[in-house]
């Protein structure tokens, strides 16, 4: 059956093809190879015709909440934070730890056009988020005496812009040598009644990106530029362990070595940040732990209400592990996966998709979602691993990402979170530096990542203090 469904489409399509000029076919041709449609013909029979059964991924019976490592509080939790963290050190200064930033992702809530890392979230400078991920690096990297690889996983419709963004940049003064891009693969969106693979313009498929859990078999893939996988490109550099992250927080403590630290001394193959979760409704992923103890997440839209609901006897939300998108991976693991027979399910998400309506001719923009498009996700890879750990994150300082235009999670909630983070630089280098009633403060600060462990290089800057004008911009 899905062979027969995956056979009329492709018959079609070779129809179809025949209708295009020479270099459209070719392009249309070049897109349809790209696609495993036995595999979209599965994903339709059990998501949206719905002969086949949907196995779910988690079975509430057995679910239960997951511990975490919370932040430390007692001495002697500091002491055991104190010494993972040189553990952290002493893997970055062998060189073991390289970054995975995933930034392929379409950022239709944030409704920018251009890859989301370029959105413009400095608030004085109007530096794009790759500006203040690249420059944690660069500080990362001057401080252990190594170059930490950086691998930037973009999709076919932002790589190049991503990448000219880089080159215009100077790679933000990170060794070009350093950062590869990696591309993640397509999938097609297809309507959600008919199950039919949508098209974007007469000759092309509305193709796009397979989620974050795509660059688990795109980081395997062998680049023809230099014969190497991103994979095998990161291990030929000494790289053991990497620090995975969205593009869209820029607040990740990036390769925090307490956290490398634990996931080393837990012989973690994987490992998970989570911060409490401030409301049920709150959209982030909850880390649960199944029946045989492994860990999974579960998504923000698959979480049964009751559950969401749920408080422990403290009173505290009982699923309250809100995962931040922040994980370190052994690369070994990865490979592992890549190469094995297990895939990672596919997600269905109900979309607006713009399509070409062949009957009238015409391009439909829908008012109400008409297409399901299909996602893995790279948390799936948790249950997977044999050991995991999950550790708490300090939300204020680690975690705001951009997400909406407006209101929560947006440049003005961001924006604030950076030029808090930035405040408290300064207060520690001895700064003054005014707050209002919340805290937070007066001026809008913005600080180079690179100077954020550098007091007396701020110090020499601004010798008679910061001033009191509205915006204070640190660079190096
Ligand atoms: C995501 C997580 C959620 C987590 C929250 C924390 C998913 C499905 N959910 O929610 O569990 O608690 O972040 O902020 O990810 N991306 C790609 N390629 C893709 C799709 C996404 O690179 O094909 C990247 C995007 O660039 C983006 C990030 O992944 O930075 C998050 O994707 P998004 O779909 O926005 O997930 P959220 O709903 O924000």
């Amino acid at each position: 059956m899905n062979n027969e469904l995956s056979r009329a489409w492709l018959d079609r399509f070779k129809r179809h093809a025949q209708s295009l000029c020479e270099s459209e076919r070719l392009a249309f041709e070049q897109q349809i190879s790209q696609v495993d449609w036995a595999q979209v013909a599965v994903l339709v029979q059990e998501h949206v015709l719905q002969t086949a059964d949907t196995e779910s991924y988690f079975d509430l019976s057995t679910l239960k909440p997951a511990d975490f490592e919370p932040l430390p509080s007692s001495p002697s939790e500091h002491a055991s934070w104190a010494a993972a963290s040189e553990m952290g050190e002493e893997m970055l200064r062998r060189g073991e730890v390289g970054v995975v930033i995933v930034a392929g992702g379409q950022g239709s809530r944030l409704g920018f056009d251009g890859p989301k890392g370029t959105y413009p979230i400095g608030a004085i400078s109007g530096f794009g988020l790759f500006y203040f991920h690249a420059r944690k690096i660069l500080a990362i990297s001057r401080r252990y005496g190594v170059r930490v690889p950086l691998l930037v996983m973009t999709s076919p419709e932002n790589e190049e812009a991503t990448r000219i963004y880089f080159e215009e940049h100077g790679f933000f003064g990170l060794d070009p040598a350093q950062v590869r891009f990696f591309r993640q693969g397509q999938m097609p969106a297809v309507d959600r009644i008919t199950g039919e693979p949508l098209f974007s313009a007469p000759d092309r498929l509305a193709l796009s990106p397979d989620g974050h859990g795509g660059c688990l078999y795109a980081m395997a893939r062998v680049d023809q530029s230099d014969g190497l996988s991103s994979l095998e490109w990161v291990e030929a550099m000494g790289v053991k362990t990497l620090f995975y992250y969205q593009v869209d927080n820029p607040m990740v403590h990036v390769a925090d070595p307490a956290f490398l630290g634990l996931h080393a001394r837990g012989q973690a193959e994987v490992s998970f940040k989570v911060v409490a979760k401030n409301a049920p409704q709150e959209k982030v992923g909850v880390v649960c732990t199944r029946a045989d103890g492994r860990k999974l997440v579960i998504e923000y839209s698959d979480l049964p209400q009751d559950l969401a609901l749920a408080r422990n006897k403290s009173g505290q939300l009982a699923y309250r592990a809100g995962s931040i998108a922040v994980h370190i991976f052994q690369s070994e693991f990865l490979r592992r996966l890549a190469s094995g027979n297990t895939r990672l399910p596919f997600h269905k998400a109900l979309k607006k998709v713009p399509y070409c309506d062949f009957s009238g001719g015409e391009m439909v923009s829908p008012s109400e979602p008409n297409a399901v498009k299909f996602e893995a996700f790279i948390f799936d890879t948790l249950p997977m691993a044999e050991r995991s750990v999950i550790v708490e994150a300090d939300r204020t300082a680690e975690f705001e990402p951009l997400k909406n235009a407006e209101g929560p999670d947006s440049p003005d909630t961001v924006r604030a979170a950076m030029s808090l983070a930035a405040a408290k630089v300064l207060i520690e280098a001895g700064f003054t530096v005014e707050l209002d009633s919340a805290g937070r403060p007066v001026q809008v600060i913005e600080l180079d990542p690179v100077l954020a462990d550098q007091p007396e290089v701020i110090r020499q800057k601004f010798p008679r203090g910061i001033g009191s004008g509205p915006f204070i911009l640190i660079r190096e």
